[in-house]
Order: structure tokens, then sequence, then C-alpha cells
């Protein structure tokens, strides 16, 4: 039932506060400032033991778990990160009893991530799952996890479980965090950032007519980058993910520090550059290199925080509202979903069911 809205892609866009809601309901803990996560089925002790995270997803769920991977370095200072499952499970990894594996996916049935999970199963590693389908193939695979209730998806362009995700591992860097070295008042910073997140995306979504008019101005090039640097990098990733996924333009993630390390080459009037330059401490970094790509000719769209100064650059922009630095990924990622689909909108292409591609890839 599309209630109204003209996709299921602008419906699950805009029931994020809601869903956002279902995450967090029932899990904060603020007298401790902790996230309670009784279904990862870990004691303290357990969650204490891990010396590092590794986190398995495919496409935006891989995107996602890079942001995961950010977030538990930054909150519980464990070495973390992401891998492609669909790569993992092909490399005879090295699984390892002291790391922490969670496994990422909306739908709990993509073959790869399945695999990925009973290969660690399989070498005596530790998998906890992060999966929105209750009951699915990887829920019931994993000895323990975080259900997403993001509620049914149904656009192949996942939006609203993806954000559930990202809320997820912040719920686990919590509970990682605060067996360690975080304390409960930088716990309780984390908590109520979180609980403001609902009413921070509906604010983002009151953007929509104006994120609309700057996705008409970016539909128009064949091919464009989308760059971001440490925290903002996999929302970059994302961001290219969904435009090229629906759009069908060429839209290529870079680090903004790699730029100059080669595709600066590629910089024209044709290329333009949407750049993930949030408030924090790499704004000046972030600025400098706006500045060298409007030097070669290149169109920026920013996606960005009141509070950073753009000075002279002639740059448009997407207001997003401050959150802890360690959540700006999360609401970074939400005008991207508006612009690809808006952008697509703009094409004229099938938004729920792009070509070639599936909801979830269940066979070889
Ligand atoms: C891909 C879908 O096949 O699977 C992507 O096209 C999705 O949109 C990915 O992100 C992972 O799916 P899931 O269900 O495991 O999160």
């Amino acid at each position: 039932d599309l209630g109204g809205y003209p996709h299921y892609m602008a419906k699950e866009i805009q029931e994020q506060p809601e869903s956002v809601e279902r995450i967090i309901r029932g899990r904060l803990d603020d007298r401790f400032g902790v996230a309670r996560l009784d279904g990862l089925n870990l004691t303290p002790r357990e969650l204490r033991g891990f010396a590092r995270v590794k986190i398995l997803g495919c496409g935006s769920a891989y995107y996602v778990g890079q942001i995961g991977a950010t977030m538990i370095e930054e909150l519980a200072r464990i070495p973390a990160d992401a891998e492609a499952a669909s790569e993992f499970r092909y490399r005879n990894p090295i699984i390892e009893a002291d790391t922490l594996y969670i496994a990422v996916s909306q739908s709990g049935e993509t073959i790869d991530t399945a695999f990925a999970v009973e290969e660690i199963k399989r070498k005596g590693g530790r998998v906890v799952g992060l999966v929105n389908v209750v009951g699915s193939t990887i829920a019931r695979a994993c000895e323990g996890g975080v259900y997403l209730h993001a509620g049914p998806e149904i656009a192949v362009a996942s939006t609203k479980a993806l954000t559930n995700m990202a809320v997820g591992f912040a719920l686990i860097a919590l509970a990682l965090g605060r067996v360690r070295d975080l304390s409960n008042a930088d716990g309780q910073r984390i908590i109520d950032a979180v609980r403001a997140l609902p009413g921070q995306i509906k604010a983002i979504l009151d953007f929509e007519p104006e994120i609309a008019e700057h996705a008409k101005t970016v539909a128009a090039a064949k091919s464009l980058f989308f760059v971001g640097r440490v925290r903002g990098y996999p929302v970059a990733r994302e961001g290219a993910q969904k435009f090229k996924e629906i759009s069908y333009r060429h839209a290529e993630a870079y680090q903004t520090s790699e730029l100059k390390h080669g595709p600066l080459a590629l910089i024209d009037e044709a290329l333009p550059t949407v750049a993930v330059v949030p408030s924090d401490e790499l704004t000046e970094r972030n600025l400098a290199a706006v500045q060298q790509i409007k030097a070669r000719g290149g169109a920026v769209l920013a996606v960005t925080h009141a509070d950073v100064d753009f000075g002279e650059l002639d740059v448009p922009r997407i207001v997003v509202p401050k959150t802890e630095p360690e959540l700006d990924p999360i609401l970074l990622t939400i005008p991207l979903q508006l612009l690809a689909y808006h952008a697509a909108l703009t094409l004229g292409y099938d938004i729920d069911k792009p070509r070639n591609l599936a909801k979830s890839v269940t066979v070889e």
C-alpha cells in the first residue's frame, strides 16, 4: 500500500522518523549511559573480551557497515572495519576468536552475507546480526543480534532500513564502549543525541523541495563524484551507490583526501562533485579540497552544517542539523536519498524497481 505516495521509496524515506523511534524504543538506559541489547546474547565480560570488530554486508549494507566501523572505533576504541561479504566469503578469511563479527542485512536473505556467516561459524568465530526481517536466514544463523524494526521495505533502493542499521551501530558502539573507556557522561551524550535523531530527520525531510531543485541540476551531468573524508567517506559511497542504482548516472565515490592523488585530473565544467563537508575537526581540510575543485571549474554541491563558513566559495548547500560528531553520518546520508530519488524522478526512471537489480540477491 503506497499510502498516497507516488513510490515506495518516497514513502519509506518519509517513514524514517518513526522507524528510528522503533529501533531505539526500550533500548536506551539513561542511568548507565548505555544501550540495552539483550538480543546480542553477550555478557559484559564477553563484550569486554573482543579485541576487534569485523562487519560484513553487501551493497548499501556494506557502506553502512563502514559507518558503523567508524562509530565503533570512535566510541569503543577497538579496531573495526567493514568488508563486502561477497569478497570475504571467497578469500579464505582468517577468523579470530577475539573478533566480534557483525553481519548486516535488511532482508536477512542475501546469499553472499549468509555464506560469510556460515564461514565464520564453521571456523569457530562469534557472529551477531544486524537484520531487519525477523526470522530470516541470516537472523537465524547468527548467535544473537539487534533487529532493526524498520518495518517492511519494498523499494529496491534501501532507505529506512539503512538508517536503522546506522542507528543500530550507534547502539552497539555504546554497548562496546561502556564496557571499556567510554564514560557514563559520554554515553549519556550519545543517548541524548540518538533520542533527538527522529526530530532532526523530520527537519531534513522538510527541505525536500529544495533538495529536489539541486537534484535537477546534478541529474543533468552524465558523470559525477561524491566525496567525503573519514566519517564522511562512507556517506559519499552510499550517496553514490543510491545515485547510480536509480538514476543510472555514473557516480563515483572518492575519499576527499585522495582527490589530489589522481581523480582531480577529471574535474572540469562537465563533472560536478557532491561533497560531504561536516562541521568537525576536518572542516578546513574539506574546504581546501572544495576550493581545489572550484579552481578547476568543477561545480560543487555541499552537504554540510549551518556553521561551516564557505567564505568566498560559490557553493550551493544542503544544510543538515548537527548531532554529536560520531553520529553525523546518520543525518548526512538522508539528503542523499532524496537527491537520488529526485534525480531519478527528473530523468523518468523506474524508481522502485531499477533495471538489473533485485531487492535481495538470494541465488549464486
Ligand atoms: C543488493 C541490493 O542486491 O543487496 C542492495 O540491490 C542491498 O540494495 C544489498 O543493499 C544488500 O541487501 P541486504 O538485504 O542484505 O541488506
